[in-house]
């Protein structure tokens, strides 16, 4: 199932808010559709809307640096997206064809979430017990993934893995989406509350964390689902490994720091009103959504990318992939 289809000259997206009740293909026609498509988390992920966006920049006749701005302004956190944009304007400035330049990225990042679930597939031994947190599966990439890459690839080289699932509120990407991932491809996937992953760790079900990311700071501190740094603690605590994996277009050298990331705010519907018939709290009651969180690089094991597993000190080892460029 590809969550994004481009054939015969037309752009199809599966539409991740309805999943897994029900499987609908959207076709974008405006940059409002587009726009509103990354916004709703209708095309969702940080490689995912990267994508997407590419297939915008080409197939839409709007002027294309103030598409490139449009897109860019629909969500803030994913350095993908704005990655994948300013690609195309390049492109479009060499006067590149801008369809093959969008099936490109598209193509590369298959390339890319094959590799790093070889890398990340190394570091796991069959039987283990893995928590992730959000999404990062084929829906949120192009295939495999990259969090559950080594799920996904290791299923097909014979590893049984018993993977623990959290729910990931408020919208929940993990009940929807990354259980629906796992049972599809016929692995042993058991889905938690969020509050529940101290106790899994506890009880010793839980060998490795592996989680996507959003954007990589260039001193290896990483943004990701709101909740990641949080298991990162815990996981610290209960001494199991924490891996990040993330393509490497996903490292943002001009950013210093996770301080330095700007973490989305969402709307409070998402969690008071969303999932239940009945509103979930008082209308008047204040709500605060970030929709992502950083997760200290001292938190984390190693960070599993396209070109190689980097381990601390992140910020030296970072430096080292970008100069062998
Ligand atoms: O808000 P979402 O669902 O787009 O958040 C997605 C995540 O946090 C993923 O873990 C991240 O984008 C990496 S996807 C390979």
């Amino acid at each position: 199932m590809k969550n994004i289809d481009y054939k015969n000259g037309k752009l199809f997206f599966l539409d991740q808010t309805v999943l897994p009740n029900r499987i609908e293909y959207i076709h974008p026609l405006t940059k409002e559709d587009y726009y509103y498509a990354i916004k709703t988390l209708q095309v969702r992920g940080a490689p995912a809307i990267g994508i997407f966006a590419g297939y915008a920049m080409a197939l839409l006749d709007d002027d294309k640096y103030e598409l490139k701005k449009y897109l860019d302004s629909a969500r803030p956190t994913a350095v993908n997206l704005s990655w994948a944009t300013s690609r195309m304007i390049k492109a479009y400035e060499d006067g590149k064809d801008l369809v093959s330049e969008a099936i490109a990225i598209h193509n590369e990042d298959i390339e890319m979430c094959k590799k790093i679930s070889e890398y990340g597939l190394s570091l796991l031994k069959d039987g283990d017990g893995i928590l992730t947190h959000c999404n990062a599966g084929a829906l949120a990439t192009s295939e495999y993934g990259t969090g559950l890459g080594p799920l996904l690839l290791g299923k097909e080289k014979g590893y049984t893995f018993h993977a623990y699932t959290d729910e990931t509120r408020p919208l929940l990407q993990g009940a929807r989406l990354t259980s629906f991932e796992l049972e599809k491809a016929g692995i042993d996937v058991t889905l938690i509350c969020d509050n529940m992953a101290s106790l899994v760790m506890k009880q010793g079900k839980i060998d490795a964390v592996l989680v996507g990311t959003d954007r990589i700071a260039a001193n290896g501190d990483i943004a990701n689902k709101i909740g990641t740094s949080g298991v990162a603690i815990l996981a610290k605590h209960y001494n199991i490994p924490f891996y990040v994996l993330g393509p490497y277009s996903t490292i943002d050298y001009n950013c210093p720091t996770g301080d330095d990331i700007v973490i989305e705010e969402r709307e409070p519907s998402e969690i008071k009103e969303m999932w239940y018939r009945e509103p979930m709290a008082l209308k008047e009651t204040k709500c605060y959504n970030p929709a992502f969180d950083v997760t200290d690089h001292e938190l984390i094991t190693a960070i599993i990318t396209d070109r190689g597993i980097i381990r601390a000190p992140f910020k030296e080892n970072l430096q080292r992939i970008k100069d062998n460029d």
